[in-house]
Formats: structure tokens, sequence, C-alpha cells
């Protein structure tokens, strides 16, 4: 082989390099929403919320209370999962991040609604409600994970 030719493959194996950098580079499509699921940073604060300020009524394996389903005499709700067979994974983000900051009464705009689910409002910051909400998600399965980020961009759009 030539110099020149040489040269040339060289700079031929240097623009391919440059290519496939710079595509590693350009953003990946953000997923919608507001939580962080996969920022381990973020996960790892939500995991201890979670537990200090969650579990004792969501459960700390995210399995709720028992007979969820059912109001109590006073007619409330208990706790409900937050895992897969809840249906937290229903609600958006920005609508998750409502309930836990306000409460459901607020949340869901009836005023007049008990519910036992406290508003963290003044209790926890919104980096921590988010990060708590981020570990939960975490914890979905990728079949949850996918459906529930196509609710976000959906309801996004709705806006
Ligand atoms: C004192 C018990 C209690 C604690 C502590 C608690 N929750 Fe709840 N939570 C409830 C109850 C009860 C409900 C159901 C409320 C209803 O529908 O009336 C609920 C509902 C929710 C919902 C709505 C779920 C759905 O499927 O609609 C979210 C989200 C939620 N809680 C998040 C949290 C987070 C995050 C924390 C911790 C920061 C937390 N909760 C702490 C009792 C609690």
């Amino acid at each position: 082989m030539k110099r020149s030719q040489v040269l040339l493959a060289a700079a031929a194996i240097g623009a391919v390099v440059l290519v496939v950098a710079i595509s590693n580079l350009a953003p990946k499509p953000a997923s919608a929403g507001l939580l962080k699921p996969d920022d381990v940073q973020v996960t790892a604060l939500g995991r201890q919320v979670y537990a200090t300020h969650c579990a004792a009524c969501h459960g700390a394996k995210l399995e709720g209370q028992p007979d969820w389903r059912q109001r109590d005499a006073q007619g409330r709700l208990p706790a409900p999962p937050h895992d897969a067979s809840g249906h937290t994974w229903h609600h958006p983000d920005d609508t998750l991040v409502r309930i836990t900051k306000f409460g459901v009464a607020k949340a869901a705009n009836l005023a007049s609604y008990e519910s036992s689910m406290p508003a963290y409002e003044g209790v926890l910051t919104d980096a921590e409600i988010v990060a708590a909400l981020s570990w939960i998600k975490s914890q979905w399965p990728a079949s949850i994970r996918v459906k529930h980020d196509e609710l976000n961009r959906s309801s996004s759009q709705q806006r």
C-alpha cells in the first residue's frame, strides 16, 4: 500500500469512528414526565423517603393494605398497592405528584372527599415527592413502565 492510500484508509476509519461517537452523544428521546426511575441518585433518595413516609400504609413491598378496594366503616378507602396490581400506574406523573403533595380531595377537585391519604405539602419537598414516586416506578415491570410512559405522553399532548 502506498503512503497516500494508508493515509486515506486512516482518514476513512477516523470518519466512521467520529460518526459513531456523535450518534452516541445525540440525546436519547426523553421519556415524558416528571419521574426519573432510571436516575440512581433520585431512586436512592426515593427509596428512603418511601420507607420513612409511605411504607407504613402502602407496604414495604408496595403491596398496599388488605382489601384495599373495600371502604371502611367511615367510608374511607384503605391504602392501595403501588405495585403493578394497583392503579397508581394508571395516573400520569403530574397527577401522582399532585395527589402526594395536596392529598386526594384537592388533586381530584372533590372538596368534601374524605381520605386517609395525607397531603405532604410542607412535609416533603417537591424533589422528595418526585424521588419517592420515581422509586415506586423503578419497581414496576418493564411492560407497565412502557404503558405508563405512553400514558404520560398522551396526557401531556392533551394539555
Ligand atoms: C396514613 C396512610 C398513608 C400514608 C402514610 C401514605 N398514603 Fe398514599 N394513600 C393512602 C390511602 C388511604 C390512599 C387511597 C386514598 C383514597 O382514594 O381515598 C392513598 C392513595 C395514594 C395515591 C393514589 C393512588 C391511586 O392509585 O390512585 C398515591 C399516588 C399515594 N397514595 C402516594 C403516597 C406516597 C408517595 C406516600 C409517601 C410520601 C403516601 N402515599 C403515604 C394512605 C397513605
